[in-house]
């Protein structure tokens, strides 16, 4: 258990942040067309096992594990302070959305698996909505990062690299 914040994230705890945007990727731009599997799963009662399917619930397996590991190294690791130049509400902007982003990391593989083993309507139709929330959430975790970057001036993306 980390009992003091550290001086930066650890080179581990990077790769896996980068790895995690990647495989995120891959889930919204390659794979989301999961979906027509999914409507033939529902109509016919036979799940395709299709490259498609295969990659994204692979790939969203794997995104699972790695939060996992990300949240386990957080506890060991610990995480940087915040700048201290930066006013308080940032901190608490930055808890809260990391912490929705993790929620989600973890909610998707779960609702994921949930539709396509069960063939469940209503949760794919949550996992749909949380792959928005979670977007809207990244969206705003980027743009968090510009104005610390290039407003506030405070270096923040290095944090990460
Ligand atoms: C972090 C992990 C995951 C992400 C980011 C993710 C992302 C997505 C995205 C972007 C879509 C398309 C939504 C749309 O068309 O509006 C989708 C659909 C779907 N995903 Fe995932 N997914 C993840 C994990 C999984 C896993 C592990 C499974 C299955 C074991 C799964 C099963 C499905 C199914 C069945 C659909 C179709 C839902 C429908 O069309 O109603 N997903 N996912
Ligand atoms: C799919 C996209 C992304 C996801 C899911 C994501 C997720 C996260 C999470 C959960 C954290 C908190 C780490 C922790 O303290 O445990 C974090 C931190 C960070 N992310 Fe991202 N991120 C994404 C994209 C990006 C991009 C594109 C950038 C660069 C512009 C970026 C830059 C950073 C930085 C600099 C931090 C450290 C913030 C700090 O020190 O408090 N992230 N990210």
């Amino acid at each position: 258990m980390a009992r003091t914040a550290p001086a930066s994230y650890s080179t581990l705890q990077k790769l896996l942040h980068w790895a995690v945007v990647v495989l995120l990727a891959l889930q919204y731009f390659a794979f989301d067309s999961i979906g027509r599997a999914f409507r033939t799963l529902i109509e016919t009662g036979t799940p395709s096992y299709s490259l498609i399917p295969i990659a994204h619930i692979v790939v969203g397996l794997l995104v699972l594990a790695l939060t996992l590991w990300r949240l386990a190294l957080r506890v060991t690791h610990g995480a940087p302070a915040l700048p201290e130049e930066e006013p308080g509400w940032a901190g608490i902007a930055a808890k809260l959305t990391h912490g929705v982003i993790y929620l989600l990391l973890l909610a998707l593989p779960v609702s994921g698996m949930g539709s396509w083993f069960l063939a469940s309507r209503s949760l794919a139709e949550l996992h749909e909505a949380g792959t928005s929330v979670l977007m809207l959430t990244v969206l705003l975790h980027v743009a968090a990062v510009l104005v610390h970057q290039f407003w506030w001036k405070t270096g923040l993306a290095r944090r990460m690299m």
